[in-house]
């Protein structure tokens, strides 16, 4: 996890870290996928989306939520007036765990100081965890995300201070569509804030 941070620390640029963890050997999920998934969306956004790990689809295109999560991802950004382009997207792990799996809290702690770097170097304005082990990887909550959804955090990079919005997964919205409700209050709040701030609507 020293050799991690020191790594991540090193990159001065989001294209440098994308380098430093394609070189990275210290994650044993690299081995198993097919491809490093960094990021999709517009480094530097003033909005940032950290989702878990990469799926299959992913795994294949090396980007992240290209796959059905990701399609309903777009919806949800469209409701509130978002795209692609004016957000930035991560995951806690950028390699697919085999079959899809929860990363163990190990593998989440040994990519977290990438995470962390990403997050420092792409500086947005508003973080948006989806889903429970991006909140607690990046928030510190314990809770579950039921319990810790809608709710505000702040994320402090040692630099500055970030507000953060934990919200519900879209591939458990998938699996759980009647709580899409939950979701879009979620959204709605995250709206709010984005107006505050001044981040535009896209036609
Ligand atoms: N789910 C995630 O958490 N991330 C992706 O990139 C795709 C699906």
């Amino acid at each position: 996890a020293l050799a991690a941070r020191a790594t991540a620390r090193a990159a001065t640029s989001l294209e440098e870290l994308r380098e430093a963890l394609a070189a990275f050997d210290g994650c044993a999920l690299k081995a198993t996928a097919k491809n490093l998934v960094f990021a999709d969306g517009t480094p530097g956004a003033r909005v940032m989306l950290v989702g878990e790990a990469p799926g299959r689809e992913e795994d294949i295109q090396g980007k992240p939520f290209v796959g059905r999560s990701g399609q309903l991802l777009d919806r949800m950004l469209a409701a509130i007036g978002l795209d692609r382009s004016s957000v930035y997207i991560a995951n806690i792990v950028p390699w697919r765990p085999p079959g899809n799996r929860t990363p163990t809290p190990q593998e989440a702690a040994i990519c977290r100081p990438f995470i962390e770097r990403q997050i420092e170097l792409c500086d947005p304005d508003v973080l948006v965890c989806l889903g429970g082990p991006s909140a607690q990887a990046l928030l510190g909550v314990r809770e579950g995300i039921l319990r810790t959804r809608g709710k505000w955090f702040d994320y402090d990079t040692g630099r500055r201070t970030i507000r953060a919005l934990a919200t519900l997964h879209p591939a458990y919205l998938l699996r759980q569509p009647a709580q899409k409700r939950l979701a879009w209050r979620d959204l709605r709040a995250l709206r709010k804030v984005l107006d505050e701030i001044g981040v535009a609507l896209r036609s």
